[in-house]
C-alpha cells in the first residue's frame, strides 16, 4: 500500500495558493513543474490540489486502465454551461449512452461523405486569396473547418442560416475561454458587456438549433448530415429509445465546438512550421503534385499521400491541439509512492510528453521524416496521444485526420505561405492550443 506523502513541487506561498500558478504561460509553468520535480509533481493553487502526471506510463493508467477513477477536470465541468450533457462533458452512464448513440454517425464509411465538404470549403477558401496578399491564415483556417464542420453537421438546409450561426458561435466562443478562469464563479455575476454578448448569442444559436430539430422532427429522414444521424440514433439497449431535444442540442453544440478549433489550429500550425522548413515544403509539394496532378484529392488518394501524413503527425505532435487533459479524481487515487486524495485534478499533457527526449530526439526540431513505421513501433504507448485515450477518447479522429490531410493537400497544390517578417507567433494555450496573434503570411501562388 502506498504512502501519504505529497509529490515534490513548488513551495506553497499565498501567491501561489491564491492565484492560479498557471497563469499567463501555462506552458512554461507546466513545463518547468515536470523538468524541475520529475514526473510526478504537486502544486496546490487557486483552491485546487492539482498533480501533474508526466509520463506515458502514467497518462495511460488515468486515460485507460483507471479511468474509472477520474471524472472529466475542471475545464470541462464549466463547459457544460454549453455544452450541457453533451458527449464531451457528461459523465458514466449517461456518457456511455450517448457514446453508443453517436458511434454509428462517426463510422469511417459515414464520414466518408464529407471528403467532398472538405475539399470545397478548402476551395472556397482559396478562392478569397490573391497572390502575393498579407493574409490572416489562422483566421482562414477557422473559417474553414467552422464551414467543414457545419455543413457536415446541419447539411445544406442551412446555408441561407450559415452566416448568422457563423457569427452566433463566434460570438459565444468568443466568451468560451473566460469560463475556463480559475475564478469565473465570481466573475459570472459581474455585469460584464462580454458576458451580456455571449448570452444574447447563445439564445440566439440554441434558436437555430432548436428550430432545426423541430424541423426536422416534422419530416423525418436522412439527409446524409450528422444531425439526422443523432435524429435517427436509438438506443437499443433502452427499448429503441432515442434522444431528447435537449440531448440533441447539446450533442450538436459538442461537435460543432469539438470539431473546428482544434482541426484549425493543427493546419494554421503546420502552415506555420512549413514556412520555416522550405525543404521539407518541398518534399511535400513533389508530394501533392506526383500524386494528385493537380486534381482534387479523395479519399482513395488518402494512403498515397504518406509524407503529407507525417507532416501532420508531426505538427501535433509539436503544437497538439488538445495540449493538457484535465480529470478529476472522484476516489482517492494511488499514484507509485503517493496517493492523489479524491476531488485532486489530475493532469497529463500530449504537449509535455511530445516534447519529451526521452521519447523524440531532438524534441523541439521539426522532422517529419522521423515517423517512419519502425518509429512509431518503438514508442511506448501514450507517448503520442493527440486524441486523448481510453473511453473518452475522440470520437472525430477519422474525420481530423481526413479534414487535415485533404484541406492541407489541396491548399499546397495552389499555394505556399511565408511568414511576416517580426508577426509574433505565440503559443496561446487556451482551451487549445493557438495562436496568439494569428498567423499572418503572405500567399503565393505556386
Ligand atoms: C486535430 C483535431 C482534433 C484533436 C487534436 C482532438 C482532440 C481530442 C481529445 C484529446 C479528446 C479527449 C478529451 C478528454 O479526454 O478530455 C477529444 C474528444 C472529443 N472530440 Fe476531438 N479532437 C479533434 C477533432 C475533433 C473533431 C473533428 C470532432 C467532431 C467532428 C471531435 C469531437 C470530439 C468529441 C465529441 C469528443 C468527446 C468524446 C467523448 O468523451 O466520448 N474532435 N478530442
Amino acid at each position: 500500500m502506498p504512502t501519504v506523502v505529497v509529490p515534490p513541487g513548488p513551495p506553497r506561498s499565498l501567491r501561489t495558493t491564491l492565484i492560479y500558478g498557471p497563469g499567463r504561460d501555462p506552458l512554461g509553468f507546466f513545463t518547468d513543474l515536470a523538468r524541475t520535480y520529475g514526473d510526478v509533481s504537486y502544486v496546490r493553487t487557486a483552491g485546487e490540489r492539482l498533480f501533474l502526471l508526466n509520463h506515458p506510463r502514467l497518462a495511460k493508467d488515468v486515460l485507460v486502465t483507471n479511468q474509472r477513477f477520474f471524472h472529466k477536470g475542471r475545464g470541462l465541468e464549466r463547459a457544460k454551461r454549453l455544452l450541457g450533457e453533451g458527449l464531451l462533458t457528461s459523465e458514466e452512464a449517461v456518457h456511455r449512452r450517448q457514446r453508443r448513440l453517436l458511434q454509428p454517425a462517426f463510422h469511417r464509411d459515414r464520414i466518408a461523405t464529407y471528403a467532398s465538404v472538405m475539399t470545397a470549403f478548402a476551395d472556397r477558401i482559396q478562392s478569397r486569396w490573391t497572390d502575393g496578399a498579407t493574409i490572416d491564415v489562422a483566421e482562414d483556417m477557422m473559417r474553414l473547418t467552422l464551414g467543414v464542420v457545419g455543413k457536415a453537421l446541419f447539411d445544406a438546409d442551412v446555408e441561407s442560416q450559415a452566416r448568422s450561426v457563423g457569427l452566433a458561435l463566434t460570438a459565444v466562443l468568443d466568451s468560451f475561454w473566460i469560463t475556463m478562469l480559475p475564478f469565473f464563479d465570481a466573475l459570472e455575476h459581474l455585469p460584464l458587456p462580454v458576458f451580456r454578448r455571449s448570452r444574447i448569442a447563445r439564445a440566439e444559436l440554441d434558436a437555430i438549433i432548436y428550430g432545426m430539430i423541430e424541423e426536422r422532427r416534422r419530416s423525418p429522414g436522412d439527409r446524409g448530415d450528422l444531425l439526422s444521424m443523432l435524429l435517427m440514433a436509438q438506443d437499443e439497449e433502452a427499448g429503441g429509445a432515442g434522444m431528447s431535444n435537449q440531448q440533441v442540442r447539446d450533442e450538436a453544440m459538442t461537435i460543432f465546438l469539438a470539431g473546428h478549433e482544434t482541426t484549425a489550429n493543427a493546419l494554421s500550425w503546420t502552415w506555420f512550421l512549413l514556412s520555416g522548413a522550405p525543404h521539407v515544403e518541398a518534399r511535400l509539394h513533389e508530394e501533392v503534385d506526383r500524386v494528385l496532378g493537380g486534381r482534387s484529392p479523395t479519399l482513395d488518394d488518402l494512403p498515397n499521400l504518406v509524407f503529407m501524413e507525417q507532416v501532420m503527425t508531426e505538427s501535433m505532435r509539436l503544437y497538439p491541439p488538445a495540449w493538457i487533459i484535465g480529470r478529476r479524481a472522484i476516489h482517492d487515487y494511488p499514484v507509485d509512492d503517493y496517493v492523489v486524495p479524491a476531488r485532486s485534478i489530475v493532469i497529463v499533457s500530449p504537449y509535455l510528453t511530445h516534447h519529451d527526449e526521452r521519447f523524440f530526439p531532438e524534441p523541439d526540431r521539426f522532422v517529419p521524416e522521423r515517423w517512419t513505421p519502425e518509429f512509431k513501433a518503438s514508442l511506448p504507448p501514450f507517448a503520442y496521444f493527440p486524441f486523448g485515450g481510453g473511453a473518452r477518447r475522440c470520437i472525430g479522429e477519422s474525420f481530423a485526420w481526413m479534414e487535415l490531410a485533404l484541406a492541407a493537400s489541396r491548399i499546397a497544390q495552389r499555394w505556399r505561405f511565408s511568414l511576416v517578417p517580426n508577426h509574433p507567433v505565440v503559443p496561446q494555450p487556451v482551451v487549445t492550443l493557438r495562436l496568439k496573434h494569428g498567423l499572418r503570411v503572405v500567399a503565393t501562388k505556386r
